[in-house]
């Protein structure tokens, strides 16, 4: 059984009208800022999958040794029939989960959604030769808006890798968790992983590394924009920074203007001054309580948390109330 067709909950015009939209709120906002899903344009897609290589970035490696070790407790527990996953991406990973479901129980139902149609078709024709029997069905949408149009019927299982919630702020990361547990029973469940609090030393480089590859693909998203909206940044005036802050426990992308530069997007005039900054993302790092707190607010019931041998990433299971 190969992959059905993607469904499509985001045409291009609303991605175009989107676009537009956080581009002139964003640009026209001080400080400057941009939401972090323009990234992930094919190129993007290839370039966050690079970046999940790098001997730098902790978090996939981390992850993928927490999924190594309890995805057969995930399966056991869940006995879910439907597996939705979340700014899927590769799904790379989420094949430590396949393996146990097909180990255990009888998943019958594989749904990963993303915003990147590049990523999706890769990922989606993939799974379904590596699982045959697996019914796969991917959805191009948006998490911060589709939830309500997610696959009912049969236990279900939503997987948000990653440390993706980490990108929302922390009022939409409330917001997703609240519409995440609408549109599920009491029953079904939520794996989502998160990265921790730890020593900036080791959290900056994994957003900063000494190829360059998170430079790229910080300046992809204006590489996006000038493809999309026929604007004219140019790149080379940018610098990527990341910078922790000890307050918020986050790491903040941003790109800074090396020199003075301005550019035409849409009908505006959008100009740097040297040093002026653009916030591109933010990925807020976790403590063990402060995830089940949050949780717990939205109408979810932490029962696991696992982290690696390291402790540097986490796994909550959590079942809807
Ligand atoms: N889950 C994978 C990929 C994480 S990168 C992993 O753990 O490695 C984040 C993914 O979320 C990308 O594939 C990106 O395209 C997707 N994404 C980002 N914002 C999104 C949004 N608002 N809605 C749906 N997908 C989104
Ligand atoms: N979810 C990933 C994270 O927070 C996304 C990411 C990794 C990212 N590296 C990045 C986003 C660099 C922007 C820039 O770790």
């Amino acid at each position: 059984m190969g992959a059905e067709p993607l469904e499509i909950h985001l045409e291009q015009q609303d991605l175009d009208r989107g676009l537009r939209e956080d581009v002139r709120v964003g640009l026209t906002a001080t400080p400057k800022w941009l939401p972090p899903k323009w990234f992930y344009d094919a190129r993007g897609s290839e370039l966050f999958e690079e970046i999940t290589r790098l001997p730098e970035y902790y978090p996939t490696r981390a992850e993928r040794a927490v999924l190594a070790a309890h995805a057969d407790d995930v399966a056991a527990t869940t006995g879910a029939k439907t597996l939705i996953e979340l700014g899927s991406g590769s799904s790379e990973k989420t094949r430590l989960l396949l393996d146990a479901f097909t180990r255990h129980g009888d998943l019958g139902t594989f749904v990963p959604l993303d915003v990147s149609v590049s990523a999706l078709r890769g990922s989606t024709e993939q799974i379904a030769a590596a699982y045959p029997g697996l019914r796969v069905r991917g959805i191009v949408g948006d998490f911060t808006r589709h939830l309500d149009r997610l696959p009912t019927g049969g236990r279900r299982l939503v997987a948000f890798l990653g440390g993706t919630i980490g990108n929302l702020l922390p009022v939409e990361r409330a917001e997703f968790l609240t519409a995440m547990r609408a549109a599920l029973e009491a029953g079904d469940w939520l794996l989502v992983g998160t990265d921790l609090v730890k020593d900036p030393a080791v959290v900056v480089p994994a957003y900063d590394d000494a190829a360059g590859v998170t430079a790229e693909f910080n300046r992809n998203v204006l590489r996006v924009i000038n493809r999309e909206l026929g604007a004219d940044f140019d790149l080379t005036a940018f610098r990527h920074v990341a910078v922790w802050d000890p307050e918020r426990e986050w790491i903040e992308m941003r790109l800074r203007a090396e020199r003075p530069t301005r550019a035409r997007v849409l009908d505006l005039d959008v100009a740097f001054a040297a040093g002026e900054e653009l916030r591109t993302e933010v990925s807020a790092k976790f403590r063990p309580e402060g995830i089940a707190a949050e949780l717990r607010a939205a109408g979810f019931d932490r029962q696991e948390f696992w982290t690696d041998p390291d402790g540097l990433f986490g796994v909550s299971l959590a079942r809807a109330d």
